[in-house]
């Protein structure tokens, strides 16, 4: 059917669909090919409709036109899942905000996520991900790309390119809203660099396609380790985290990122043409928030919080620096494998009991 129609909800439903919508639910409860022939019904119908509502309850439908990101959906989610990332999380705030001013974006948002691994970027895409298709990185118009997974081999780079402008091309045109993220920014080949590079730029059209609604997400560790650095100087001088704001940390990371060969190359030709919208900065997690990161991953697995646990885990962690150890090695990264090993653990003690 024709993809890219994304039209709002509501649409006028001739009888006939309406009549499938009633029957759909039955169909569920029978068994899968008899649903899938009924959605392909559907979609055969309703294909001019442009996703009604009742179409777009089984099938994920592209977001319609007046669909924005929800600053006040997005803070009730932050809150609730992103631990510790204060300066993160306004700024995630204040790209929705923009981005929901904006009727018809002149071009792409594009934030660059910054900060040690296990602090949350990752995390931060894809709740913002869900704000536009709830699926999250299920959706089929949000893109997961880690450079060393997925362009992994510098020799096929021409290839890449080719593929990658390809992809985003062909998502772009079948749903505006398209998501891409890009894991390890620092080591993706700068040749892929080039290749978005038109995307994110201001222009109405691109080989007759329009960009200004997609929204890139690039994730890096560059600049981490100048970020750890502020916050390691404010506990020091008995400064507050939470004091801590966007310009401590942005002077730093123009230094660090920018200036750095090693880390930062990649960055400079997308300063230079300010095709980042937003930084977005993640600090060093200290031992209550990756308390508060095993204390979510028990309840979302439905487990009762067990503050025994809590400090079993947590003592099996590392923290630096070396004399004052206030900063997990690792953020939150290892949480969800410690707490497996631990479960593991119980299970196989009380089968030995018994
Ligand atoms: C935004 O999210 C809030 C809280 O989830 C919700 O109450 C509100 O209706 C949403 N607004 C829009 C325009 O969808
Ligand atoms: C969309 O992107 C995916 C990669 O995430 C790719 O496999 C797929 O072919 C792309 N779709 C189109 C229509 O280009």
């Amino acid at each position: 059917m024709a993809a890219g129609r994304a039209g709002g909800a509501g649409a006028a439903m001739p009888r006939a669909a309406a009549l499938l919508w009633l029957l759909l639910p039955a169909l569920a409860a029978l068994e899968p090919l008899s649903v899938g022939l009924a959605i392909g019904a559907a979609s055969a119908l309703t294909g001019f409709l442009s996703y009604p509502s009742f179409y777009c309850s089984y099938v994920e439908c592209c977001p319609g036109e007046g669909q924005r990101l929800n600053a006040s959906a997005l803070r009730a989610q932050l809150a609730a899942r992103l631990f510790g990332q204060h300066v993160a999380r306004d700024v995630a705030l204040r790209a929705a905000a923009g981005a929901a001013r904006r009727r018809s974006p002149r071009k792409a948002l594009v934030l660059s996520l910054h900060g040690w691994g296990g602090t949350g970027k990752n995390l931060l895409s894809q709740i913002v991900a869900e704000q536009l298709h709830p699926a999250g990185l299920r959706s089929r118009f949000v893109h997961l790309f880690v450079a060393t997974l997925h362009f992994p081999h510098r020799h096929l780079v021409r290839l890449y390119q080719e593929q990658l402008q390809k992809w985003i091309q062909g998502n772009v045109s079948a749903c505006p809203h398209s998501v891409f993220i890009f894991d390890e920014m620092d080591k993706l080949h700068p040749g892929l660099i080039d290749a978005i590079k038109p995307f994110l730029d201001y222009y109405e059209q691109v080989n007759g396609v329009s960009y200004n609604k997609a929204v890139f997400i690039f994730l890096s560790n560059a600049g981490a380790n100048l970020i750890n650095q502020v916050a390691l100087d404010f506990w020091r001088s008995g400064r507050q985290r939470e004091e801590i704001q966007l310009k401590d940390l942005e002077s730093v990371l123009s230094v660090g990122v920018f200036n750095n060969k090693n880390s930062g190359l990649w960055h400079s030709s997308l300063i230079e043409k300010n095709l980042i919208d937003y930084f977005v900065p993640f600090l060093p997690l200290e031992h209550k928030h990756v308390k508060m990161c095993i204390r979510a991953e028990m309840l979302s697995r439905g487990h009762p919080v067990d503050e025994k646990v809590v400090e079993e885990v947590i003592e099996e962690m590392t923290f630096f620096p070396k004399e004052e150890k206030i900063y997990s090695d690792k953020g939150c990264k290892t949480v969800q494998a410690k707490l497996n090993f631990h479960w593991d653990a119980v299970m196989r003690d009380a089968k030995a009991e018994s």
